[in-house]
């Protein structure tokens, strides 16, 4: 019989890894109730055109990832911001308070091809922002944001864009579809389509083709209007008022329509093509367009848990494979009784150091080096204590060197300090 698997993309959190999930879901809630959020939590299934008026007909995710049930028109939620404006709106939780500061944590789904970072269920932690207009609050959820991170101890770096707004995007659109018609033919046919449908999108294409060929492309940065501008300004002032780090990118377009002005991400290098570890930005005009009350602008971000996870899941590889500079394998006894002093000389001298006490063979002990995570491993055997010579092994590249050894302890470990 075959034996039954998850789906690709789909994957379970078995122990051993649950608690990761739980440290990273318990750091946020802190963090996030800290900055005076409360929790909602909505249905995995919406009606289609939720995603459809929200995310936007044109975009990846709903013309090509969503998980649809077409005969009911009703779609398993690819991200939490459609689904937690339709509740703030059906809830009439405007009415309730001015400001709304909400956060949801959960499944979203989307038929994305899976790799390293990418499923097709995956997990957000999501936070949004409704009613507020001041740019003060653009800088606080992403210094809320980066808190978090770095509470966490994952090195992201916060990269922001502004994509203006329906007054200046259009003029900038212009400009943007000039420039690409010049290198069309040199475009990927994802692009060449996006230039008609979505001319932005050939900023972020991953392509080397089409990079190269935006590299010189217009920022729309410099085309933003003047109300525009001066937000984008003063949300920089705010990160620096906070001392949160950022840079402009102004490649940054995102994936979903609903963006205006502010949009930022948090970037990693560790996680090879999947950089985003979060993500997210204004969307001013989204309320009204779902059929809410007019003028609730709206801000949020989302996280991606996995990919939280990873990173943090890498960490503590790296930390254990650092734990100490030196194993020493004493083979036999009249071997473990002569490194037992250089071992504790060694540590005098500020190595981190380790040796086997159970008489355990070569490869035992060896075993042990590379689970305590050595960087070195001085392998001393009856015979070569004879000869007065020990093996210095770099357990990276596997070199061997011969060491000298003899009854000077001191001499020696001064010696390996200098070696390693
Ligand atoms: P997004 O950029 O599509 O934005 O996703 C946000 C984050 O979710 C990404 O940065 C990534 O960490 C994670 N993520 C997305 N897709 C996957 C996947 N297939 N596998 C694993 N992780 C993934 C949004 O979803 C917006 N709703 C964010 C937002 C909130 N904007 C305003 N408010």
């Amino acid at each position: 019989m075959t034996k039954l698997k998850a789906l690709n993309g789909f994957k379970d959190i078995v122990p051993g890894e649950v608690e990761l999930w739980q440290r990273v879901e318990a750091k946020a809630r802190d963090i996030f109730s800290r900055f005076n959020f409360s929790e909602i939590r909505m249905p995995i299934l919406e009606k289609t055109e939720l995603f459809a008026r929200s995310i936007g007909e044109a975009t990846d995710i709903v013309e090509k990832e969503m998980y649809t049930f077409v005969d009911k028109q009703i779609t398993m939620r690819p991200e939490a911001t459609a689904s937690l404006l339709r509740a703030y709106i059906q809830h009439g939780l405007h009415v309730q308070k001015p400001v709304q500061r909400l956060f949801t944590i959960g499944p979203m789904f989307r038929h994305e091809r899976p790799q390293k970072g990418r499923l097709r269920q995956f997990h957000q932690m999501d936070v949004e922002v409704l009613g507020a207009a001041n740019p003060r609050v653009d800088a606080e959820l992403m210094a809320m944001g980066a808190m978090l991170l770095q509470d966490l101890g994952v090195s992201v770096s916060l990269e922001m864009n502004s994509l203006g707004c329906p007054d200046c995007r259009p003029v900038f659109r212009k400009v943007l579809l000039d420039f690409i018609e010049e290198r069309y033919e040199a475009l990927c046919d994802d692009c060449k389509r996006r230039s008609t449908s979505n001319p932005l999108r050939v900023l972020d294409c991953k392509n080397p083709a089409c990079r190269e060929q935006v590299t010189e492309a217009p920022s729309i940065q410099d085309h933003l209007c003047d109300g525009c501008s001066e937000h984008f300004t003063a949300v920089q002032e705010s990160l620096q008022q906070l001392g949160v780090d950022y840079s402009l990118n102004k490649f940054m377009v995102r994936g979903l329509d609903y963006y205006s002005r502010t949009t930022f991400e948090f970037i990693t290098t560790d996680l090879g093509a999947q950089a985003a570890v979060g993500a997210g930005g204004r969307y001013d005009g989204l309320v009204e367009q779902l059929g809410g009350p007019k003028n609730v602008p709206g801000i949020g971000f989302a996280l991606g848990i996995e990919r939280l996870v990873l990173l943090l899941q890498q960490q503590e590889e790296e930390m254990e494979k650092n734990t100490i500079d030196l194993f020493v394998v004493g083979l036999g006894e009249k071997a473990s009784q002569y490194a037992f002093p250089l071992v504790h000389s060694l540590r005098k001298n500020g190595l981190q150091t380790a040796m086997d006490h159970e008489g355990r063979s070569l490869k035992s002990q060896m075993k042990q080096a590379n689970k305590a995570g050595a960087r070195y491993a001085l392998i001393i055997g009856e015979n070569e204590l004879e000869q007065g010579q020990a093996v210095l092994r770099n357990m990276e590249s596997q070199e061997q060197q011969d060491v000298a050894i003899g009854s000077d302890i001191d001499g020696i470990s001064n010696l390996l300090v200098e070696k390693i």
